[in-house]
């Protein structure tokens, strides 16, 4: 009889976290830290990306859904995914032993395109690590880390629909049991959020230090209306991206008058939205749009939930 010794099993856990879209983004003139005060209302929409971390020696590898343009991917060394995964390593109890991890990113949100694939990416990193060193972190402390990554982390790893207040990262989940059909179009290249974010400064120097308030679109969800939520729908960054990208201008009109309910930017874009009646209504909105101009137009619907492991 042979005895073979099997070699000790690589551990790993892969985590998926969605898109957002702002359904009311809210921008008021900046704070003292330069952040922008914002009443938003976030809806995480299926689109993720996915972040596998396993047992390894530091390798992170990003690959990107074959519809993603190849040059917008970011650069593994200088990503928030291992900023995310020092930043919880160094939280950690001290004399906890933190092996060596490799992440593998996989990428379906559009880069730099208004939908925070950035920060689903950060946050799939602290949910996965946490489960891969067995840290049980308590969710307020997970909150935390996140909001020291950026705006947008907490409420990628919320989902759902919240509303947002601060720079965006104070979280307040709102009720929202319909289903809501969108249709997404990404563009080829990204916009930087800092540089709509000055846009916006330059074109609004009198901007009102308190944002517009989302209650309109709060009361919107709650009729369950398509129509009502499509009267609703108010982005303040949208005139700032439109100004860097006058096209979008033209694709929120077009796609208006193929019979979307309406679009509008996503958060910083140059991703563009149109809410729908229906999946049905979504599907056949994205086939008339699709074509040599515009090759890649998505459907999704929302909301769902917040980083989870699969
Ligand atoms: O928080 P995050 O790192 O995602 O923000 C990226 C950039 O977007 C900030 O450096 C800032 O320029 C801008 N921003 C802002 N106000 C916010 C959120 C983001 O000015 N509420």
């Amino acid at each position: 009889m042979t005895l073979s010794i099997q070699p000790e099993e690589r551990r790993s856990v892969t985590v998926r976290a969605p898109a957002k879209i702002n359904l009311h983004l809210g921008v008021g003139r900046p704070r003292h830290d330069g952040f922008h005060p914002l009443d938003t209302v976030f809806q995480a929409v299926g689109l993720f990306d996915d972040v596998r971390a396993a047992d390894g020696d530091g390798a992170i590898d990003i690959e990107a859904a074959s519809y993603l343009p190849v040059g917008a991917l970011p650069d593994p060394a200088d990503n928030i995914v291992s900023t995310a995964a020092r930043l919880l390593a160094e939280t950690a109890d001290e004399g906890t032993e933190l092996p060596g991890v490799d992440l593998l990113v996989e990428k379906r949100i559009p880069v730099a395109g208004g939908m925070a694939g950035g920060s689903a990416d950060a946050a799939a990193t602290l949910v996965a690590l946490d489960r891969l060193w067995d840290l049980e972190t308590a969710d307020d402390v997970l909150l935390d880390l996140a909001a020291r990554l950026g705006s947008d982390v907490p409420f990628s790893l919320l989902g759902g629909t919240a509303h947002g207040t601060g720079r965006g990262e104070r979280l307040q989940a709102l009720r929202d049991p319909v289903t809501w059909w969108w249709v997404v179009v990404p563009s080829h290249e990204g916009l930087s959020t800092p540089a709509v974010y000055r846009r916006f400064d330059e074109m609004f120097p009198d901007a009102p230090a308190t944002p517009a308030s989302s209650a309109a679109v709060v009361s919107a969800l709650a009729s369950a209306q398509p129509a009502h939520l499509a009267a609703a729908l108010h982005n303040d960054l949208e005139a700032a991206a439109i100004d860097l990208r006058p096209e979008l201008g033209e694709l929120i009109a077009h796609g208006e008058a193929e019979g979307a309910l309406r679009g509008l930017v996503s958060g910083s874009g140059p991703t563009v939205l149109f809410l729908c009646e229906s999946g049905d209504h979504a599907r056949a909105l994205a086939d008339r749009l699709q074509g040599d101009d515009l090759p890649v137009v998505l459907v999704a619907n929302g909301p769902v939930s917040g980083a989870h492991v699969l």
